[in-house]
């Protein structure tokens, strides 16, 4: 997958407020607030347009592509709020969904492998019980308060698909289809 884009967009409003004030103290501290912001949106635009589901990420299981599809669709919703400034308000409500989606999807998912005495399907399950806990535990932070960053939800979920839809179910693709499930 490639990596959103590190270049950083300064409007020429910016420009002008960090000109104007450049000479009172004080005022770096608002550059440097501004220019944060600046940047948090050009990397979360550049997420967006990276979380559409292609066929890089098939798992040559209809069922579980129409599931990944699901996810992504989730994970999106999440970056498009956190653009629009609201994504502390709508992360209950993601997690609520992706607990939901991890008891049908993961149980699908194990039930398929495990029909076919998939050699792998131990390692497979524990990688779906780390992230049953970990949503969970971001359930629990979200509704204490705790967890003002939504960003560490978009990290975390971003790196799971790749690093479990790309590694660990395409591994399962073949396995399955030989067993007549595609
Ligand atoms: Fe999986
Ligand atoms: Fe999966």
């Amino acid at each position: 997958m490639a990596k959103p884009p590190q270049r950083l967009f300064i409007s020429s409003e910016m420009l002008l407020v960090c000109g104007r004030k450049g000479a009172i103290k004080g005022a770096a501290a608002n550059c440097r607030q501004m220019i944060r912001a600046a940047y948090k949106n050009a990397r979360l635009e550049a997420t967006v347009s990276w979380l559409d589901w292609d066929m890089s990420y098939s798992v040559k299981v209809k069922k579980c592509d129409d599931d990944h599809r699901k996810l992504f669709s989730l994970i999106k919703a999440l970056h498009e709020a956190m653009k629009a400034g609201k994504g502390a308000q709508v992360l209950q409500q993601i997690l609520k969904e992706l607990a939901d989606y991890t008891k049908y999807h993961f149980s699908g998912e194990e039930e398929m492998l495990a029909k076919t005495n998939y050699p792998g399907l131990g390692s497979h399950r524990a990688q779906h019980q780390q992230f049953v806990k970990k949503v969970e535990e971001f359930r629990q932070d979200a509704a204490a308060g705790k967890l003002a960053q939504t960003i560490a939800v978009s990290t975390f979920l971003n790196d799971w698909l790749v690093n479990h839809i790309k590694r660990t179910d395409q591994q399962y693709s073949e396995h399955l289809n030989a067993n007549g499930i595609s």
